[in-house]
């Protein structure tokens, strides 16, 4: 407007996503050395990546499958959710979950999770995968579907479980029952989000045995498929050891038996199509807002300067192999266009504001150690986002145990240091808005806390292949630990050993099989998942507001 008040087209500003300065960096001929090498070291990671995917989706194995398909007559877990979502781009959480464990292979840890829109809404699903030993829950099962509620709760999405379980896989029942975080905690979470008013909805379309009886019945409304679906505490073997009596499933917990006389269940649905149908209709019940605007929104948006497929060469092999962290940066946000808060401050920690997908975000990227003064201005820019209420996105590739590359003189700095990594990880651990990390390069040592690691709590967390996790990294444990070798030859064996330990304890993958993240993710799809991320967050906002619109 003019001064005096009358609008003038000559002194109307342009709208703000495009007022942000670009981060024009392309890749330059001194960056190429760096850039092939890790490259070549993404490429054989993105090879593991899509071998263990491919693992993951034979599920069970052929027989399972067969059982399950051809004698069972039930759909497989890819089929249902195929079903009950809009489409097929969902975020799936923590694919390699149950990989090479101690007690095994449980390919997807039997339980597929992530969340997907029905009816446009975003909801967290949890859908049993029955050909994976009867859809019994492992620990790591428990621990997958618990991290799944949690994501629910932290970000207030509905819940949708597909059940087709057995139960607890009873030869590992210790780690599964006794213990808060173990099975009964579902039904705890199930009773707690009720009242929190996040909504639970569950399909049974598979045998809900014993513990698994609890999920459709803690549920809010269920759907149970007949002559798939049984439900009981304990199944005709143990009627007739018990009782002698002969009784098929059906009679013992089927459809009718739950819909027509316990009531268990609300839906009756004479197959699986028609209990997704039903699914589908019960979300639109839940009188939820859709963040229609936002979608529309993103149209507008403009798309990094460079490839993303840039980012492969960007994921650092090491620390060694860092490039620039503005690089990455550049080639996540729309039109690479980066505020950069504190741009001559504390160098090693970028921060500053960009959009993503139309999102506003504040980023906080790091490249190895953070110094005293970088800390300071971490703590100040989470406390800037959390006070305009501006999501934190953690771009984290943190350096070695600090301890093992200061020289002395920053050793007397030592302390300070040690004050200002506290207060960066009390600003971020005390921020109430929604905070996202990924790891593009290492999370070693207590760097990583400062920069949102699991422990403190992140809406979700996401790793690269390249990614390394330990608490210090390969080749640096054998001058840490005080070894019992007699010999040098002994105590050079044991260092080897522990090394070699590390480097397969500290993989992307080892970690993510564990449940330590929510899921790898490939450099390239970064964006796409932030994405849905930012708009899955975004979702939680529009129904705090509808409440906060009810209580006034
Ligand atoms: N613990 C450990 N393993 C179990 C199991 C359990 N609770 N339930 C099933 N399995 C295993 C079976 O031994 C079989 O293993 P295999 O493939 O190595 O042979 C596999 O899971 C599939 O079971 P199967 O019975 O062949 O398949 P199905 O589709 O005909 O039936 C169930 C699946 C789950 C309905 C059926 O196995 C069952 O009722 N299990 C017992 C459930 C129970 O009583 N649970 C109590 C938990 S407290």
């Amino acid at each position: 407007r003019s001064v005096c008040g009358m609008s003038s087209v000559a002194g109307r500003r342009r709208a703000l996503p495009s007022a942000f300065p670009v981060l024009d960096l392309p890749l330059l001929p001194i960056h190429k050395h760096i850039y092939e090498a890790n490259l070549r070291n993404s490429n054989v990671w993105c090879k593991k990546y899509t071998e263990f995917s491919e693992k993951v989706m034979e599920g069970g194995g052929e027989r399972a499958i067969a059982r399950h398909t051809q004698r069972n007559r039930k759909l497989l877990v890819r089929d249902r959710l195929r079903l009950l979502l809009d489409d097929e781009d969902f975020l799936e959480l923590s694919l390699f979950a149950g990989l090479g464990l101690p007690y095994g292979d449980i390919p997807s840890a039997g339980s597929m999770t992530g969340i997907g829109r029905i009816n446009g809404l975003w909801c967290v699903f949890v859908a049993s995968d029955a050909t994976v030993k009867g859809g019994t829950s492992y620990p790591i099962t428990v621990k997958k579907n618990l991290r799944a509620q949690e994501i629910a709760i932290k970000n207030r999405l509905p819940c949708v479980y597909l059940v087709d379980s057995g139960g607890a896989f009873l030869p590992l029942q210790s780690e599964i029952f006794p213990d808060k975080n173990h099975g009964g905690r579902t039904f705890y979470n199930e009773a707690i989000m009720s009242a929190m008013k996040i909504p639970q909805v569950a399909v049974v379309c598979g045998s809900c045995t014993a513990g698994g009886a609890y999920m459709p019945t803690m549920a809010e409304e269920a759907v149970m498929v007949h002559r798939i679906g049984t439900i009981f505490l304990g199944g005709p073997p143990l009627v007739k050891a018990a009782t002698g009596e002969e009784v098929t499933p059906e009679d013992l917990g089927g459809a009718r038996l739950h819909a027509e006389v316990s009531g268990c269940v609300d839906h009756f649905a004479w197959e699986e199509k028609e209990a997704f149908d039903y699914t589908r209709n019960i979300i639109s019940t839940l009188n939820f807002l859709l963040p229609e605007e936002e979608t529309k929104k993103r149209n507008t948006e403009e798309e990094p300067l460079h490839s993303l497929e840039e980012l492969l060469g960007l994921a650092p092999k090491s620390y060694n192999y860092s490039l620039d962290v503005k690089m990455v940066v550049s080639r996540l946000v729309d039109g690479s266009r980066f505020l950069e808060f504190k741009a001559r401050y504390g160098t090693s920690l970028v921060t500053g504001f960009a959009k993503i997908h139309g999102h506003l975000v504040g980023i906080l990227a790091n490249d190895g150690q953070l110094s005293y003064e970088a800390t300071l201005k971490g703590s100040h820019f989470v406390q800037l986002c959390n006070q305009r209420d501006v999501p934190l996105l953690f771009l984290q590739n943190t350096a070695p145990t600090a301890a093992l590359t200061l020289s002395t003189k920053q050793a007397e700095m030592n302390s300070n240091h040690l004050k200002a990594q506290g207060s960066m990880m009390s600003a971020v651990a005390s921020a109430s808005v929604p905070k996202i990390t990924v790891v593009i390069g290492g999370c070693h040592g207590a760097d990583s806390y400062a920069m949102c690691g699991r422990a403190f709590d992140p809406n979700f967390l996401f790793l690269w292949p390249n990614a390394k996790v330990s608490i210090a990294p390969p080749g640096h444990i054998g001058s840490l630990l005080p070894l019992d070798g007699e010999q040098e030859g002994e105590q050079k064996k044991q260092e080897e050993e522990l090394n070699r330990m590390l480097v397969e304890e500290s993989s992307a993958f080892f970690s993510s099989s564990r449940m330590w993240d929510d899921g790898v993710i490939l450099p390239q799809n970064t964006r796409k998942v932030l994405r849905d991320v930012l708009d899955i967050i975004k979702q939680q906002r529009y129904q705090l507001s509808t409440e906060t619109l009810q209580s006034i």
